[in-house]
């Protein structure tokens, strides 16, 4: 990562703590129009999961951890750690989370050490003043740490291109689905699956190594 992309990330990571700041641990907190479309998200990531049996989660991208709680409401059993950059978020998680002994948060990516599965859930839509080619960069250089952190696979989403024309915002990063399918099938696993068909203007990739 060069100076410029850390001057990026510094930028949305300053956005999402005064998000929090305003709105609190709510879909608002973490900038979406409805807890619904949060919800729908998860559902679509979580696809990813195969046990009947405990498991370990990274989510990337956290937030206050509402995909922990989400998944809990679901009966799943699991080892959570949130990843965020934005410190406050972390905060707030480790806070709201503080009985869940297998629930954990971290702002650090260098003390992480590899879990079963990832999900990262609206951690590259907001980009704003970003150039496109830059952000993509970022894009990637995650997916790779994502590879690295997981052993059996990991997902994501990001809005997608085929959004309205006349809805479509500059600070917004719409992704290509068809480039993201075929950078994960030659890099990452043989495995992939690529999700849109769930009403956001929005995508989720699958990549299964095990
Ligand atoms: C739209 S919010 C979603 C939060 C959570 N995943 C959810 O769905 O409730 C995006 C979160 O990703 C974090 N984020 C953005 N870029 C990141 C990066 N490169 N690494 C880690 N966290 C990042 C932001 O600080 C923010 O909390």
């Amino acid at each position: 990562m060069n100076d410029n992309d850390s001057q990026e990330l510094e930028k949305v990571k300053n956005y999402f703590a005064e998000k929090l700041e305003t709105h609190g641990p709510t879909h608002k907190g973490v900038d979406y129009n409805s807890t619904e479309s949060q919800e729908i998200r998860f559902s679509q990531l979580i696809k990813l999961i195969n046990s009947n049996q405990k498991y370990s989660l990274l989510d990337f991208g956290s937030g206050y951890g509402a995909m922990y709680d989400y998944l809990l409401g679901l009966g799943h059993d699991l080892y959570y750690l949130g990843y965020d950059i934005a410190e406050p978020m972390v905060v707030q998680g480790r806070q709201l989370h503080i009985n869940n002994p297998d629930c954990h948060f971290s702002a650090n990516l260098n003390e992480i050490t590899p879990l079963e599965y990832a999900v990262v859930s609206g951690t590259f839509n907001m980009k704003l003043d970003a150039d496109f080619e830059a952000w993509t960069k970022i894009v990637i250089e995650a997916l790779h740490q994502m590879d690295l952190l997981t052993t059996k696979g990991f997902s994501f989403n990001m809005l997608t291109k085929y959004s309205d024309a006349d809805r479509m915002r500059p600070d917004l990063y719409y992704a290509d689905p068809l480039f993201f399918f075929d950078y994960c099938k030659r890099n990452f696993a043989r495995n992939v699956a690529l999700l849109h068909d769930y009403n956001l203007y929005d995508f989720t990739i699958l990549v299964r190594k095990s």
